[in-house]
């Protein structure tokens, strides 16, 4: 009997009746787009952290580590088992989840590391990656997209600075912590935490995080929060934001359940936690109206992004559906001209008065001086594209000819 395997980033993992990767979902594994720069999940990502790292310091250091590079591999324990998700859940099943085998799979929420974290003894920290979810097909679901998820803890002495003598603990339940396992019988709280802890986590949490739509979106954002669940926190909540006369669903959020914090260790700290979906966010905040845009790789697309402040308010402006074209020309500059104070500028003019609008981009590809003749010379790549029609390999070539002429003639440089 052949034991069968599959392969992902040259590694192999024995396959069994649970595995259902496919050759199209792992070629996700190592896009990384939200460490792309210039990417808008990246972007958007970088924003996010820097609100963290701004708002949140002690002694001059941010109090959140950011843990952006975690592989998406994990096991059912740490997607589900850690985070007290019973076996029976229905986000186990087959068809929702990406499974490499029955122990491993791509991970569905970044929340799977955060027990891992805990354990290594961290109280702060952003988990930042790329999750899979079988999922319908949309506008707004793609069976991969990125999350923003995040841990904030905080002991008594922080949380009751301006309170002395409060407790986050009941204290039936220091007296016999065992009794209370997994007791979650109060909507508004878990048995073992204080009301006054429990409120005060959730006013930080949701100040904390309305701040935070408010710092990307600015303050006239409309949200909303609804009551939730999940199984690794109690209470729970989700945020909905108003965008395109609908409300939609950004995050979901609430207190941690003890249960999490005192197997993977602190036991005298109370945490909130929160996961936000990073595709959701980018495409209100650009008006990007599919999520497969953020997989393209039109530079059409890209560029809109690209080499922007991250504060720059940028509206995404469609590309053409018709296919791009690029054809490269490449020249040597007259002897007056180096590669440093050759105009690019006048070159770019001249494409665009020679293409018209069927120029979609011009970007410089190479710089060459010659090592004998001392000649400086510079590539460009011209993206031809139509906004109404598919251009002809021909019809570009013309445009391309006529272009290179223009240049020999007003630039005086030579075509190579
Ligand atoms: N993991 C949840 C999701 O993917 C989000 C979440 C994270 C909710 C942390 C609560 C706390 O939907």
């Amino acid at each position: 009997k052949s034991v069968s395997s599959i392969q992902i980033n040259n590694k192999e993992y024995p396959s069994d009746d649970y595995t259902n990767v496919t050759p199209k979902i792992l070629s996700y594994l190592n896009k990384n787009l939200h460490l792309q720069r210039g990417h808008p999940l990246c972007i958007v990502r970088q924003r996010i952290v820097n609100y963290f790292y701004s708002s949140f310091t002690h002694g001059g250091n941010p109090t959140f580590s950011v843990y952006d590079n975690l592989s998406p591999i994990v096991s059912t324990k740490q997607n589900f088992d850690d985070l007290l998700i019973p076996l029976d859940h229905v986000s186990r099943v087959k068809s929702d989840c990406y499974y490499i085998n029955n122990s491993l799979l791509l991970r569905a929420h970044m929340t799977a590391h955060q027990s891992e974290l805990l354990r290594a003894g961290l109280d702060n920290f952003l988990m930042i990656g790329d999750v899979y979810r079988r999922d319908e097909i949309d506008s707004t679901h793609y069976p991969v997209f990125h999350q923003v998820d995040a841990v904030r803890s905080q002991r008594k002495e922080q949380l009751f600075k301006n309170h002395p003598g409060l407790e986050i603990f009941e204290k039936a339940f220091l007296d016999n912590p065992l009794s209370f396992r997994n007791s979650i019988i109060d909507p508004s709280k878990q048995s073992c935490h204080t009301l006054e802890a429990t409120k005060l986590m959730e006013n930080q949490l949701k100040t904390h995080l309305l701040s935070l739509v408010k710092v990307l979106f600015g303050d006239d954002i409309r949200h909303r929060w609804v009551d939730a669940y999940f199984p690794f926190t109690h209470p729970s909540w989700e945020m909905e934001i108003f965008y395109e006369n609908k409300w939609m669903e950004v995050l979901g959020c609430g207190i941690v359940r003890n249960e999490i914090m005192s197997n993977a260790g602190p036991n005298n700290s109370i945490a909130y936690a929160f996961g936000l979906g990073l595709e959701r966010l980018v495409m209100a905040l650009y008006k990007i109206p599919d999520i497969r845009l953020v997989w393209s790789t039109d530079s059409g697309f890209l560029t809109q992004f690209e080499n922007k402040d991250l504060h720059t308010k940028i509206i995404y402006k469609p590309v053409s559906n018709y296919p791009q074209c690029t054809n490269d020309l490449s020249f040597w500059l007259p002897p007056a001209y180096t590669i440093d104070n050759f105009i690019s500028n006048d070159f770019y003019d001249l494409v665009r008065d020679v293409g018209g609008d069927i120029i979609e981009q011009v970007k410089l590809k190479d710089k060459f001086v010659h090592p004998k003749t001392k000649k400086h010379s510079l590539c460009y790549s011209i993206v031809y594209r139509h906004l109404e029609r598919t251009l002809t390999q021909a019809e570009v070539n013309r445009v391309h000819r006529k272009i290179e002429e223009a240049a020999t003639e007003s630039l005086g440089v030579t075509i190579r």
